[in-house]
């Protein structure tokens, strides 16, 4: 159906839907595995706890043997090429490679570079795309709200940075929902399909899911005024009851920082349970993804 799962815009509305729907079917014991006993690696050049450990329990469920890929220790340290590193995978029994990686662009290029058909599975990749965190995204929202045409989704906090935002967006505008922006200036982008509202309680207003995303220290040009941020975009109790539905989800692809995007007694709250569902649902969107990949569905 599709070799690899590099980017959300190389998927059609269709394959997106037989994700989802054997996503469900995993995730109610009604499907079985048809790749046991395959290998892949699990190659992380950037930190990650959920997306590595989701991919992992996702493999392991399917009976798929798994290898960290330890890149300190690896050839790579000796210079060694992405294409000879996974032709030379590939010759070893690895059928399939999870990478997640800082460089934008690093799946088109590779794939344009090696002789050997190994699946490649993108675990996030620079701020371009994190596929596998908006199909779960989607598959959250779909159990919850049950259909998303015409539904509002405010996206808010570090788009500028956000892989997630971008794949997110890139699913959201094939299924007709409303999804928009809102950010301060140092934090805007404009190379996704959506609109930015400008005031914090404008995005919040009738949105059916309002998601935070992460304020990525790590990668910022210049430092920022946190106090003023959570100041201005933090959701704190008050504002969410003051300003968001009582049935609108609260999401956020994690890690969180608490009491920055999103305050500790929300998180610790019912409403702030949507985000360890986010985690849980990882799994089973993670094992269809690798089921259709490795087990030829
Ligand atoms: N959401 C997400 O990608 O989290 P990790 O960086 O922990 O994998």
């Amino acid at each position: 159906m599709f070799n690899h799962l590099i980017d959300i815009k190389n998927l059609s509305k269709e394959q997106i839907l037989q994700i989802i729907d054997l996503a469900t079917k995993f995730e109610k014991g009604a499907y079985s595995s048809n790749c046991r006993e395959k290998h892949l690696a699990l190659l992380f050049c950037e930190n990650s706890t959920r997306t590595r450990f989701s991919f992992e329990v996702a493999a392991n469920n399917l009976g798929i043997h798994t290898y960290i890929f330890d890149v300190s220790h690896s050839s790579f340290t000796k210079g060694e090429s992405m294409k000879d590193t996974l032709e030379n995978l590939y010759a070893i029994g690895i059928k399939g490679i999870v990478i997640r990686h800082s460089e934008d662009g690093i799946f088109e290029r590779t794939l344009e570079e090696i002789d050997c058909p190994i699946k490649l599975i993108n675990a996030g990749e620079g701020r371009k795309s994190h596929p596998t965190q908006a199909l779960l995204d989607f598959y959250t929202m779909k159990k919850h709200l049950n259909f998303l045409e015409g539904r509002k989704i405010a996206i808010i906090g570090d788009i500028k940075h956000s892989r997630v935002a971008r794949s997110n967006v890139a699913l959201l505008n094939k299924f007709g929902t409303e999804v928009i922006l809102c950010a301060p200036d140092y934090f805007r982008a404009y190379d996704l399909e959506a609109d930015y509202v400008d005031k914090f309680e404008d995005a919040l207003a009738d949105a059916d899911v309002v998601m935070f995303l992460r304020v990525q220290n790590e990668r910022l040009e210049e430092k920022i005024s946190v106090s003023k941020y959570i100041k201005q975009y933090g959701l704190t109790m008050e504002k969410l009851e003051k300003f968001v539905k009582p049935t609108a989800l609260i999401m956020h692809p994690g890690p969180v920082n608490r009491d920055v995007e999103i305050s500790s007694d929300i998180l610790d709250s019912e409403r702030g349970k949507i985000i360890l569902e986010q985690a849980h649902n990882g799994v089973f969107v993670r094992m269809a993804v690798l089921e259709m990949l490795l087990g030829g569905v």
